[in-house]
């Protein structure tokens, strides 16, 4: 059967490692019929808005997306942020944002200490509220009085389903939930999320659970990456904590995204964490491993779990044997990086055939 895959090349370097993410893809011959999202912000130059009233339509029936990024100079952040990413992950109610942050073979980590197998953590990031729920206002603009308000929500629903979802990978893996919060200054939505964790904690005797502040994480996270498995974290702090991990496995370029709704039937958002990188876009040198990464995320998601084991294999043979890209210490361009993962790729699925 075709499953149908959205295709949503954004801005900057989004296009570059897209098409590298879809070269590698198509070369392990499965039946896929890529559908093009031509969205972004040239679509709001020319129309006004960053994708189409109709968008939901043009998803029907895919089983995912996978998408470069957004952002350009010449359009206001909030607007492009808000009018694309952030809108889909709100209206699709894609509350699950799942980062992994492991450090591959031959991939340089600007830390002393670990080498690969140090660093595998997983990072669960809460992705519809908190605070990016989008709620706040500014009065009085351009007084010296003006004000602007930016309101964090924390529903004991999105809460609880983000943190039980944490539980469950930790099973699956080393079994340890950290999870993030700062609830010594702020007293009520972290202080409700600590609560709500100690409750799921409790449903999972298994699984060993620690509340760390999430300033203290952030310096545990540099001093000692390896004690951390699973790490459960706010919108805003899981994003601020997912570039640091993304550092710490070899850089931007690097990290891997997975925008879901476990259990729900929506279509998964897959995206590399970086962004548009207007400061390397159109050069080609962009690094595609965060976005064939993320493409294994989606193979996974519909149902391809093989040839999603056998893209993170290809990928993690180039990582070590090259070529690699500049922020990774090699001198390859995007282009022949994903031609060597495309062709590793076949390599390693007609053996398995
Ligand atoms: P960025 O991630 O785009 O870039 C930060 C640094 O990392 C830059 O030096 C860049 O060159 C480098 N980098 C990023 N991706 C790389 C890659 N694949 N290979 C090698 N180096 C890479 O973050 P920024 O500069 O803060 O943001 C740029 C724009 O992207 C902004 O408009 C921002 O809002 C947007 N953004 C979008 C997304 C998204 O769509 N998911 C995510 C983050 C930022
Ligand atoms: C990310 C990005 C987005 C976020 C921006 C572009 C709104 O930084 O996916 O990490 O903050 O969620
Ligand atoms: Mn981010």
């Amino acid at each position: 059967m075709t499953t149908r895959v959205g295709l949503l090349p954004g801005d900057g370097v989004g296009p570059e490692v897209v098409a590298e993410a879809r070269r590698a893809v198509d070369a392990l011959g499965l039946e896929l019929d890529w559908t093009e999202l031509p969205w972004g912000s040239a679509h709001w130059h020319e129309h006004g808005r960053m994708m189409p009233d109709d968008w939901r339509e043009a998803l029907e029936g895919c089983g995912a997306v996978l998408m470069g990024a957004v952002g350009d100079p010449s359009v206001p952040d909030h607007i492009s942020l808000w009018g694309l990413i952030l809108e889909l992950r709100q209206r699709l109610d894609l509350w699950a944002n799942l980062r992994p942050a492991r450090l591959l073979e031959g991939i340089p980590c600007p830390l002393a200490g670990p080498g690969p197998g140090d660093v595998d953590m997983l990072f669960l990031r809460e992705n519809t509220e908190g605070e990016y729920s989008g709620i706040g206002g500014r009065a009085h603009q351009g007084l010296p009085s003006e004000v602007g308000i930016e309101t964090s929500v924390f529903t004991r629903t999105g809460v609880e389903r983000v943190l039980r979802h944490a539980f469950r990978l930790a099973e699956g893996r080393r079994g340890v939930v950290t999870s993030a919060t700062k609830s010594n200054a702020s007293r009520y939505g972290y202080v409700l999320w600590d609560e709500v964790a100690e409750d799921v904690a409790g449903e999972f005797p298994g699984v060993g659970y620690e509340r760390v502040l999430v300033d203290a994480l952030a310096a545990r996270m540099v001093r000692d990456p390896g004690s951390l498995d699973v790490v459960v974290a706010s919108n805003l702090f899981g994003d601020i904590l997912t570039d640091l991990a993304a550092a710490i496995q070899g850089g931007m370029g690097m990290a891997a995204s997975a925008n879901v709704a476990p259990e729900s039937g929506e279509p998964g958002l897959f995206e590399p964490v970086h962004g548009s990188a207007p400061d390397i876009a159109g050069q080609g040198i962009a690094n595609p491993a965060g976005a064939i990464w993320s493409a294994t995320l989606l193979l996974d998601h519909i149902g391809e779990s093989e040839a999603s084991r056998t893209l993170m294999a290809a990928l993690e043979d180039v990582c070590r044997d090259g070529p690699r890209t500049r922020d990774i210490g090699g001198d390859a361009s995007t282009r022949e990086v994903g031609e060597a993962v495309a062709a590793r790729a076949a390599e390693l699925s007609a053996r398995s055939r």
